[in-house]
């Protein structure tokens, strides 16, 4: 009859434990049959009733049915762990043979395409590029481009003063003025860089955007040195097909002094709604260098003579990238910079 019970017990706890899923159903198991109400437990202190003739033999049985329900338990146990660490290891797996995460590159910004294409025309044809302070003195910017104080051509550039005659530059203009005081002749030079003036910001006006100046002074250069140097980076810039033509105007610091226009490379110069009907578009300012700005940077006007010109940066990106609009070059929003 305790044959049978614990034949009983055996079964069911086999039968448990073959239903034993995790820590805790092994836990359950280990309380119900072992811990001090288990049932095998219970078995042990029930021998007192057993016939003492029937004890050794009954308690050796119970015994070895514990020894097997702790030798089950633990090796389950053995079991379960070596399987929830195997389930760790895989889910926390790396894949040393994935590709990186790519990083996102970003590329240069439509100005500076422009500029370094720029620069790259003007450096072929033997031009070195130089750069100037963007806080700069009163007299490199306006007096000594012949723009004494008083002058109207002053009202044109609502300028940003610092203090009494320091201010944001408000050309490139003057880096003529710097370079020319060095005093290295002959000079073939271009300089790129940032400008101020107090302008309301529009589709075309900004308070600060970019000039590229370019300055050539030696002994015989002329007007159609300055005319050819212009038509060669026009179609450098623009395309082969590309024509120039000056207009008059007046720059204090030049003498003649030009307005540029090229054709537009949208319609070939046949009137489109790019260049407003005109067939020409307007890219720069240019003339001779003033026999007067030469004297007052210390060069003699009677053995050299120059040009110069101004470019402004954001004209020719609008330009060339034909973006319609200049705030765009500034707000940097990526979703019109991928475009370029
Ligand atoms: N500095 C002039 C401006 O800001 C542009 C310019 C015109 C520059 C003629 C020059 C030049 O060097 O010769 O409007």
């Amino acid at each position: 009859m305790e044959n049978a019970r614990l034949e009983e017990l055996r079964k069911r706890l086999e039968d448990s434990l073959g239903s034993a899923a995790n820590m805790e159903a092994l836990n359950e198991i280990r309380v119900k049959f072992l811990g001090k109400k288990g049932e095998i437990t219970r078995l042990l202190k029930s021998m007192k009733d057993i016939s003492a003739k029937e004890r050794p033999r009954f308690g050796q049985m119970v015994n070895d049915l514990r020894a097997m329900a702790e030798a089950a338990l633990e090796k389950q146990q053995k079991e379960l762990e070596k399987k929830l660490r195997e389930a760790r290891i895989q889910s926390e797996a790396i894949d040393v043979s994935l590709p990186a995460r790519r990083m996102e590159y970003g590329h240069s910004h439509p100005n500076t395409r422009a500029m370094e294409e720029v620069e790259r025309i003007f450096i072929g044809m033997g031009y070195e590029v130089v750069e100037g302070p963007e806080i700069e003195y009163e007299e490199n910017n306006f007096e000594k481009l012949n723009i004494p104080k008083g002058h109207p051509a002053r009202d044109e550039q609502d300028t940003f003063y610092i203090s009494g005659n320091i201010l944001l530059r408000t050309q490139t203009s003057s880096v003529q003025a710097r370079v020319m005081e060095e005093g290295k002749l002959p000079i073939r030079m271009i300089c790129p860089g940032r400008v101020f003036r107090s302008d309301a910001v529009d589709a075309t006006h900004s308070p600060s955007f970019h000039q590229i100046e370019g300055l050539v002074v030696d002994r015989h250069v002329t007007f159609s040195d300055l005319k050819g140097t212009l038509d060669a980076f026009a179609k450098e810039l623009f395309g082969p097909e590309t024509k120039t033509k000056l207009r008059p105007h007046h720059f204090p610091f030049t003498e003649p002094s030009a307005e540029v226009d090229v054709s537009c490379f949208k319609c070939g110069g046949k009137g489109c709604r790019f260049c407003k009907g005109e067939g020409w578009i307007e890219i720069l300012g240019c003339g001779m260098v003033h026999p007067h700005v030469l004297e007052m940077c210390g060069i003699d006007p009677s053995e050299y003579s120059g040009f110069a010109f101004g470019v402004g940066l954001e004209r020719i990106a609008i330009l060339k990238y034909e973006i319609d609009d200049m705030r765009l070059l500034y707000e940097n929003d990526v979703r019109f910079l991928n475009q370029f």
